[in-house]
């Protein structure tokens, strides 16, 4: 619920990447749609030095390069005369004093705060301790939000450690860890589809399921992240987070509402019933690779064995899914960039008719997350002018056809916004995280301590093809979509 007071953005890292290419063209779009607090500014606050006006003009040459709408310059003079920025280190009580004062002055009484973490993960419990100590965190009739960026840790034990530093100072419902799919449209109507239709739900179980695909390929190496990503690699960068949050959606029950906390018991809830993989298990359920030419990249250890793709089968273990398999796969330098989860159903029991190419086709939804974001539906229709041959046909729902090309905005946008007005939904909770941790850690620790040599993969390709085996070994194919029309 608006207060009315006026709202402060506060963005730690300002100086960096995410705060130029993401956090300001999705909140000058929201400011654009009339979406922003009616009195606000937004404080970027970061070791370089910068003047107000030359912080301004560094964000707004990222506003024409990397906003996907179109920028009138009077209005981005409206926007950008409500950014300031302070220079001061992340751990020197003074610059955090300075933070403070700035602050109280701007409001003259209450305001809101959200404080934004841009930074590299291992400082911002030194920024939150500092903020604490000030008391810049204390709710004197305005709020105070933490928006956390990820990684949120790097195994359980450090995540775990992370929840207890924070929670020293803020409340879980202070606290917004974001998994930036959660911001995607199309990932959010995953829940519409699955709840605000009837059609689905009697379907979506183990009876009608024969098993589950998600994939998020894509096609770029790790560019200029070849330092960071070495050390933490594709389970961590995406499994932890991303895939495991899909498999969460569309495993998940039926919440009793929207709200933030009923939707998230049920995604912990699912995340609980994931069968943890034993070193067995690991062996025989995760594959991992990495790309040709990974390690000359820019950063890379030359002896890195850090997987730049892995692909899971996973089990959940409840009523609903017992017995159907969830296949998971991500990585970099792939053929495409394409995130989908194919829903595939179980053949029908008795097949009467033939199909064209000898092999009955079973229905499959499946939701194209990017890019063609979309809704597709096949199923089987009779060929004309044949006795009964059938073939598969497709049903498609695409986002650009319906609501307009540009009609999907960016992640951040909704959930920046989502934090202003201090709806969790699309945040990660601390138990969440740990959960998802308590599944990747063995699976991690298994890689580690095998013998097995790490295999690799062509780039331009759809990974090893230990994933095509992990498949076949059940009868099935990665059902690409794409891949499927070569
Ligand atoms: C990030 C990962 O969380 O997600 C990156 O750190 C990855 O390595 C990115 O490239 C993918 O996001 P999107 O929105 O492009 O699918």
């Amino acid at each position: 619920m608006a207060n009315g007071l006026p709202t402060s953005i506060i963005i730690f890292g300002a100086s960096g990447d995410l705060t130029q290419r993401k956090l300001i063209p999705s909140l000058f779009n929201g400011y654009r749609k009339g979406r922003m607090p009616k009195q606000f500014r937004i404080v970027g606050y970061g070791n370089t030095a910068f003047t107000d006006e030359a912080f301004r003009s560094h964000l707004e040459d990222g506003i024409k390069k990397f906003a996907s709408f179109e920028v009138k310059s009077e209005q981005w003079a409206e926007f950008a005369s409500k950014i300031f920025y302070l220079q001061g280190k992340y751990d020197t009580l003074d610059d955090f004093e300075k933070l403070s004062e700035a602050m109280s002055k701007w409001e003259d009484g209450a305001g809101n705060r959200m404080y934004y973490m841009a930074t590299p993960p291992g400082v911002f419990p030194n920024i939150i301790d500092l903020l604490g100590i000030t008391e810049q965190l204390t709710e004197n009739g305005g709020w105070r939000r933490v928006v956390i960026e990820k990684p949120f840790g790097t195994d359980l034990a450090s995540a775990k450690n992370l929840n207890q530093q924070i929670h020293r100072t803020l409340n879980e419902n202070q606290i917004y860890r974001i998994d930036h799919y959660l911001g995607k449209e199309t990932v959010q109507n995953i829940l519409i589809t699955r709840f605000a239709n009837t059609i689905f739900e009697p379907l979506w179980n183990r009876n009608y399921i024969d098993h589950v695909e998600i994939t998020v390929a894509e096609k770029v190496g790790v560019e200029h992240r070849g330092k960071f990503y070495d050390g933490v690699g594709v389970m961590r960068d995406m499994f932890q987070n991303h895939l495991l949050q899909l498999l969460s959606l569309v495993a998940m029950e039926p919440p009793s509402s929207f709200e933030a906390n009923a939707l998230r018991n049920e995604k912990v809830k699912v995340l609980c019933s994931i069968r943890p993989m034993n070193a067995e298990a690991v062996a025989q359920n995760a594959v991992r690779s990495q790309y040709k030419g990974y390690l000359q990249e820019n950063g890379v250890s030359p002896e890195s064995k850090t997987p730049t793709f892995a692909a899971l089968k996973l089990q959940v273990d409840n009523w609903r899914w017992q017995g159907v398999p969830f296949y998971l796969r991500s990585g970099k330098a792939l053929k495409e960039k394409v995130s989908q989860i194919t829903v595939q159903f179980k053949e029908p029991p008795h097949l009467l008719f033939n199909a064209s190419n000898g092999i009955p086709t079973p229905n499959m939804l499946i939701l194209f997350l990017q890019p063609d974001e979309g809704v597709h539906w096949r199923f089987e229709a009779k060929v004309p002018d044949t006795i009964s041959e059938t073939r598969s046909v497709d049903m498609e729902f695409k986002y650009a056809d319906s609501f307009g090309k540009t009609a999907i905005p960016e992640a951040y946008e909704r959930l920046l916004l989502d934090t202003i007005t201090g709806d969790a939904s699309l945040f990660t909770r601390a138990d969440e995280v740990e959960t998802a941790w308590g599944l990747i850690d063995p699976i991690l620790e298994a890689w580690n301590s095998t013998s097995q040599p790490l295999a690799a993969y062509d780039v331009g390709s759809w990974g090893p093809a230990k994933a095509d085996a992990l498949l076949a070994r059940d009868g099935k194919i990665w059902s690409m979509w794409e891949a499927r029309k070569e």
